[in-house]
């Protein structure tokens, strides 16, 4: 079985040193389960950080991503050992695929590659990112193996019921990206009277709904400050009427990033 720090770093669009002192400062917080991307361009910083930390190898959880890119080159392993290489590891600990891209139709192959990377010892667990139901179903089908996690984007604005269902059913495990909706979902009136009653912060309310739904936040602070207050957030408990009402905010399916039409390249 999995086992997987319950709050993750995320360290999307920082670069260079910003990441570096962001990663160093979360680690010191708490922090055990970094998130960076071959995409964000911030490899090489957050390897700097994993260096510096002077916390195990082992006791960290360190996730990046397959660029689009590398769906059309095809060298999945080789993309996973530059990406290694770019961190300063020997082994990663949870690789994704970035985003489906359906129109390119290549993330079948490129999860059986990925697995294929798992049996040689360069990753602990393969996962992906942006799927829904039936980019799982078709990966399961075809490779014989559930994804060990789906990152989605996924606040209250946006609970991703059916996604999350069909991950459960799966047995592929949810973490959320963007959990705090960038920022935008900490001024709606039911997260701030819930943090009021709660003697919190809106943004722990936030993070204490992913966590009673089973979910693991990646949530992004360069600020020191914030990320204690975030890691704080594991403290919270929440009511089930305080979830139910958490949860009517959602907006529903069409409202999260369209899929089949991303180019993240
Ligand atoms: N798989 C994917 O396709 C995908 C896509 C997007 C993102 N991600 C990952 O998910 C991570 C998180 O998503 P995100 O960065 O888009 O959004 P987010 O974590 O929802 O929000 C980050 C924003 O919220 C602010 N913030 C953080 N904690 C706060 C707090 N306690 N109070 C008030 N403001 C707070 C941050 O500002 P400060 O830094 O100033 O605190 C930042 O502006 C990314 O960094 C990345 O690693 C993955």
């Amino acid at each position: 079985m999995m086992v997987i720090p319950p709050l993750g770093l995320g360290t999307w669009p920082l670069t260079g040193a910003d990441a570096t002192r962001a990663v160093l400062a979360g680690v010191e917080a708490g922090y055990r389960l970094i998130d960076t991307a071959a995409i964000y361009e911030n490899e090489d910083a957050v390897g700097v950080a994993i260096g510096e930390c002077g916390v195990p190898r082992d006791d960290l959880f360190v996730t990046t991503k397959l660029r689009g890119s590398d769906h059309v080159s095809g060298d999945i392993r080789g993309a996973l050992e530059r990406s290694l290489e770019r961190l300063g590891l020997e082994r990663l600990d949870l690789f994704l695929i970035h985003w489906p891209l359906p129109r390119l139709d290549r993330y079948v192959a490129a999860f059986a590659a990925m697995l294929a990377c798992r049996d040689a010892g360069l990753v602990r667990y393969v996962g992906v990112s942006n799927f829904l139901e039936k980019h799982l179903r078709r990966v399961v089908d075809e490779t014989g193996e559930a994804p060990a996690v789906n990152q989605i984007q996924m606040d209250p604005t946006l609970a991703r019921l059916p996604v999350r269902r069909v991950n459960d059913e799966l047995g592929v495990f949810t973490q959320s990206w963007s959990p705090l909706g960038r920022g935008e979902v900490l001024g709606a009136p039911v997260v701030v009277d819930t943090a009021r009653r709660l003697d919190c912060t809106p943004a722990q309310v936030v993070l204490a709904w992913h966590r009673a739904q089973g979910v693991v936040p990646v949530v992004r602070s360069a600020n020191p400050a914030r990320q204690a207050e975030n890691l704080a957030a594991l403290d919270v408990r929440l009511t089930a009427d305080d979830v139910a009402a958490l949860n009517r905010l959602d907006r529903g399916e069409t409202a999260a990033r369209d899929v089949e039409t991303e180019e993240n390249f």
